[in-house]
């Protein structure tokens, strides 16, 4: 049965439920949960959650880019580039490309990657990433979901996001941002975010946040850019994608939201990174200029 939904083999209505309490704890209430000394023990070991998988999510079908993962970038298929990137990642113990479509998945077998087949029906790449988990024969505490279309991520940004997870007992999901430019502030492609002080996500936004009473960008304001970059504790996966749909969810058009709806913490790590997101095929001429000013191939 591949279907995307939820109710998958692994997770019983019992541990969801758990789970959801859980996230609605503190840090030391979990490990309370946990047992305080078995927490003190995995923190201290390093341990927790230690298992780690990166899922590069692959469709064909595009409304705007038929076939963007194979397009060629400098001669290299763009899912190729991502996969080369996050091969170099020094957290993850396996990379997996899980896609719908026959082409991608030789492609992707050809240069050498393991492929996990996923249905059609995966709504979004959170749905695919899950049922790609569930398709995976070893145990993983961790999925980190790097989309196929930023060929050019750091693999540093990846081990930074596993990392700020493993040590956030208390967080089910963590991110990246990177310095927003100014002249992006009203864009509403560009999703901004802010952060408590201990960068722990409080909301993000498609508007200028946070707002200052000029109506104007300040020049002078840190504001922060979410990258499309993002982890999650595995457990917390499997009930992700069937959450309901909440109100601020809906209003931005941004899922990230359902999850501080809910009440589940986000952490959120700053990096420098310039993003080149391919999401037209203009994208590509842009993103192939950049590499050839900066000798990339
Ligand atoms: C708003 O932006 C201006 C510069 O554009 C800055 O001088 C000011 O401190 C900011 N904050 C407030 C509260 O006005
Ligand atoms: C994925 O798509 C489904 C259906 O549109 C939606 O319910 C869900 O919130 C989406 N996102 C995530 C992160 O699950």
């Amino acid at each position: 049965m591949a279907v995307c939904s939820s109710s998958s083999s692994s997770g019983s209505s019992s541990t969801t439920k758990a789970w959801i309490i859980h996230g609605i704890l503190t840090g030391a209430a979990v490990a309370v949960a946990l047992g305080a000394h078995a927490y003190l023990l995995l923190r201290r070991s390093g341990k927790f959650r230690s298992r780690v998988v990166g899922i590069i999510p692959a469709r064909f079908a595009s409304s705007r880019f038929q076939g963007k993962p194979l397009v060629q970038i400098l001669g290299k298929p763009m899912i190729q580039r991502t996969w080369e990137r996050a091969k170099l990642a020094t957290t993850l113990d396996h990379v997996v490309v899980a896609t719908d479509d026959d082409k991608i998945a030789d492609c992707c077998r050809g240069f050498g990657a393991d492929v996990i087949m996923t249905s059609e029906s995966c709504r979004n790449g959170t749905e695919r990433c899950n049922e790609a988990l569930q398709k995976l024969e070893k145990q993983y505490d961790i999925v980190v979901n790097i989309q196929g279309d930023e060929p050019l991520i750091e693999p540093e940004i990846i081990d930074g996001v596993v990392k700020a997870l493993q040590a956030a007992p208390d967080a089910v999901f963590s991110t990246a941002v990177t310095s927003l430019k100014p002249e992006d502030g009203f864009d509403p492609n560009r999703v901004k975010c802010i952060v408590d002080n201990r960068g722990y996500a409080i909301y993000f936004s498609r508007g200028l946040i946070p707002f200052n009473k000029s109506g104007e960008v300040n020049q002078q304001f840190p504001y922060l850019l979410h990258l499309g970059i993002q982890s999650y504790d595995t457990k917390f996966l499997r009930i992700y994608p069937d959450l309901p749909p909440t109100p601020l969810q809906l209003e931005e058009d941004l899922e990230q939201l359902k999850v501080l709806e809910n009440g589940y913490k986000m952490k959120v790590i700053k990096v420098d990174h310039e993003a080149h997101g391919v999401d037209t095929p203009e994208d590509v001429d842009k993103i192939e200029s950049f590499m050839r000013e900066r000798n990339l191939s």
